[in-house]
């Protein structure tokens, strides 16, 4: 079956109200950064999984140097997004946004330095087959990259948790730190390391919940009208229980293919 948008022009443009221009997660370029801790990307060529409008990987090659970014998504709209960012910054020889289709990703084997993500792999369910698939397209010695939204566990859902992702209703396929680990390590990755992030967004969380419900109302609703900032209100009221029970865990993900 053909994937369905989920990201669309509305939520899109309520999302970067909250979280900036180019992005559809929080922390902007700052966490971006704390993921990147360490790396340096002069001259890199690049992957960046679930691109969205496409921010981040215009500043993987505009601020951080890399020499080649593609990004992938499974979405019209945000590509259209990301195409026309990396065009106004005249990026268009460096960054390449590619359609892709949920599964394999459609790229040769060892042909990348490093594999970024920020906050999409929740939206695929086979973390096993992800990673092997990352893994393959990883030059020999190249890094992984990313944060992603995970739960503190596999088993079912807490009332807390289902009322969330019920109201949130997007197509996750969330996994506990437990199974990216094992995933990762089963892949092939040395170093793996994760951060939790869980006490940071839960801060950041109640705090763009106030600025949505208060400063920021106005503004949302010029952006994506008022059904859909009120829309989202509820999403962050119902996540916000969710983080503070440490169920919905954001975290950093690190590996580096042997080599
Ligand atoms: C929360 S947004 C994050 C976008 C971007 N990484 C950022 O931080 O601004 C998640 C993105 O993942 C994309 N996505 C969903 N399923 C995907 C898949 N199977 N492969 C690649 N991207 C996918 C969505 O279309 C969406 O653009």
């Amino acid at each position: 079956m053909d994937h369905e948008d989920e990201y669309n022009e509305t939520f899109v443009s309520y999302l970067e109200v909250i979280w900036g221009e180019g992005y559809l997660s929080p922390g902007g370029p700052a966490e971006v950064g704390r993921i990147l801790e360490g790396l340096d990307l002069k001259g890199l060529k690049v992957l960046d999984i679930g691109c969205g409008t496409g921010g981040v990987a215009v500043s993987l090659a505009a601020e951080y140097g890399a020499a080649r970014v593609i990004g992938v998504d499974v979405e019209d709209p945000v590509l259209t997004f990301a195409r026309r960012r990396a065009r106004e910054r005249g990026l268009e020889g460096r960054v390449e946004f590619i359609k892709v289709k949920p599964g394999p990703l459609p790229f040769a084997a060892n042909e990348f330095d490093l594999v970024f993500s920020k906050d999409s792999m929740i939206h695929i369910p086979d973390k096993e087959a992800l990673f092997a698939d990352v893994m393959r397209i990883l030059k020999p010695g190249g890094r992984f990259a990313a944060s992603d939204w995970l739960s503190s566990h596999d088993g079912a859902p807490s009332p807390v948790m289902k009322r969330y992702l019920e109201t949130e209703g997007l197509g996750f396929g969330m996994g506990s730190p437990e199974r990216y680990r094992r995933a990762l390590a089963a892949a092939g990755f040395e170093d793996v390391r994760l951060v939790n992030r869980n006490a940071w967004y839960a801060t950041v969380a109640r705090q763009e919940l106030t600025d949505m419900e208060g400063p920021l109302y106005a503004k949302g609703v010029a952006a994506a009208g008022q059904a859909e900032t009120d829309r989202n209100i509820g999403i962050w009221r119902a996540m916000v229980p969710a983080l503070e029970i440490g169920e919905l865990c954001p975290h950093h993900l690190h590996g580096r293919k042997p080599g």
